[in-house]
């Protein structure tokens, strides 16, 4: 089946989330089903042309936009064996930062996302790739449903195909003032309730709830929670409407780049079999955020954007209280910088307890997953969450709050019987955090059951192959019936 994959980021190219994360692996394993998968992105400043290999293969493109018309070049490029397009406007995307800089959103994103969207559909014109299905995720690709059923519903071509909404995080809409809807070349009647308005303003994000033909989100726990009120970010009416074409596909891990006996990123590679490269590992972790070598200290850790949705707040609260017990604490992270203050602080009332890097850095993330003993995730919601199971695949215990695809993944260790991967807990608070912190550092400190414990952890197993059979399923409930388009 011919699948185009279009997201605003992609691993290895270009990264500020999961959804990269994503965008890189589930591509590939549907490859490896024997479907013709093709991904596309937008080049920012940031992807490598030589590194890459990129080769331009459409000199001009012509894409509607704001009542008028732009023009882009389109690259193509590998990712694996899995052809990847990058739409190149630099007006739009040679700039420091995918979607904000210095904390501030772009101010012409509407303009920059609606040209994306509006580019991929015309993209499998221009290629006469005649998808199948469209695959969109989160709000940056949310308007080719909203094309596809209005703009080209005449045009058979594209008009027949099957598009599937994969929401990543319901938290950001790409919210905009009505101008957006000229700015995108919506029609006027779209503005309305059951279209993509939203309090008076536009929703990106709406659009694909509305107008796609299923709509998918990372875990099962997290597909009931946004129908409810308290997850539901004020869309969720409109997912109850939908019910009946919403479904939850626990996202994998790609085990090629996370993996400690593969790991070339790490001081030292390690196995469930033979765990000697892990102290390497975390003497390694040590060194790096310049904290005293101690193997027998439990060393936990932290990387995340550093949101209200992450709860991180939780640990700068309870901070104090966890390096109490005798323990170490490493965070890389950048966001809020409330936050960075908070963690700053912290580090200079416990230099030597506490590691800080306050940036974005790849292969620093390796480095903790491989060193640490365990791994805190207190999200306040978290749709599917991914530093969770790459904790598991290095034996670093995830210490996590039971929402989401965290609720999903983790099972709280039972000594009695040996059952569990990790530790949870029910509220949002650093007092319910510090009490699960307390239990995994006195398991930590009797050997044998925390080394029941991690060897639990390191046989989970979440490829990519059950999820992408999942998604081929519902590819198949949308697709047209011979696989090309219907007219
Ligand atoms: P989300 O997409 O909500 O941020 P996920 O857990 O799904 O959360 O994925 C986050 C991804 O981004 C993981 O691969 C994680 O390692 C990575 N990441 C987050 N913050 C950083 C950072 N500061 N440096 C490097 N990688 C990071
Ligand atoms: C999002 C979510 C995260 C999920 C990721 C990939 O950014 O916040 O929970 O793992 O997307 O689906």
């Amino acid at each position: 089946m011919r699948v185009l994959f279009a997201s605003s980021e992609v691993s290895p190219f270009a990264k500020t989330g999961g959804l990269a994360d994503v965008a890189g692996a589930l591509p590939k394993a549907l490859q490896g089903l024997g479907h013709d998968l093709r991904v596309v992105l937008p080049k920012y400043r940031g992807v490598d042309t030589a590194q890459f290999e990129l080769r331009k293969i459409l000199p001009r493109l012509v894409v509607p936009i704001a009542g008028t018309v732009e023009t882009a070049a389109v690259w193509e490029g590998r990712n694996g064996s899995v052809p990847t397009y990058f739409v190149e406007q630099d007006d739009y995307y040679d700039r420091e930062g995918l979607y904000q800089t210095g904390g501030k959103d772009h101010p012409d994103n509407a303009e920059r996302f609606a040209f994306f969207s509006r580019a991929v559909l015309e993209l499998a014109r221009a290629l006469d790739f005649s998808p199948a299905v469209y695959h969109c995720n989160d709000w940056q690709t949310a308007l080719v449903p909203a094309y596809l059923r209005t703009t080209y519903r005449g045009d058979p071509e594209v008009a027949g195909a099957g598009v599937l909404f994969t929401v990543h995080n319901l938290g950001y809409h790409g919210l905009f003032k009505p101008a957006a809807m000229a700015v995108a070349n919506l029609g006027a009647d779209l503005f309305s309730p059951f279209g993509v308005e939203f309090y008076g303003k536009v929703n990106f994000l709406k659009a694909g709830l509305v107008f796609s033909d299923r709509i998918n989100t990372v875990s099962r726990k997290y597909s009931q929670e946004i129908q409810t009120e308290e997850f539901g970010h004020g869309l969720d009416g409109v997912l109850r409407a939908r019910a009946q074409d919403v479904r939850g596909i626990l996202n994998g891990i790609d085990y090629d780049e996370w993996h400690p006996s593969r790991d070339q990123l790490i001081a030292a590679r390690f196995s469930r079999d033979d765990l000697r490269g892990k102290a390497a590992c975390k003497a390694d972790l040590q060194r790096v955020f310049g904290l005293p070598a101690r193997p027998d200290t439990p060393l936990l850790a932290v990387i995340s954007r550093l949101a209200q949705q992450k709860g991180i707040d939780l640990i700068a609260e309870s901070l104090d209280a966890i390096l109490d017990l005798d323990t170490q604490f490493v965070l890389l992270g950048t966001g809020e910088p409330a936050l960075h203050h908070a963690f700053e602080a912290a580090k200079a009332r416990h230099p030597s307890r506490v590691g800080l890097k306050l940036g974005f850095d790849v292969t620093l993330s390796h480095v903790i997953e491989a060193g640490a003993d365990m791994f805190l995730m207190p999200s306040r919601y978290e749709p599917c969450g991914l530093n969770q199971m790459y904790s598991l695949a290095y034996g670093t215990i995830p210490i996590v709050r039971a929402t989401g695809g965290l609720d999903d993944t983790i099972q709280s260790f039972e000594p009695e019987t040996g059952v569990g991967n990790g530790f949870k807990f029910q509220e949002a608070s650093g007092e319910a955090l510090l009490v699960s912190v307390r239990q995994a550092v006195a398991l930590y400190r009797r050997r044998e059951p925390w080394r029941r414990l991690m060897a639990n952890a390191m046989a989970c197993d979440f490829s990519w192959n059950r999820s992408a059979t999942e998604y081929e399923a519902l590819y198949r409930e949308i697709a047209p019936p011979d696989g090309t388009p219907r007219a």
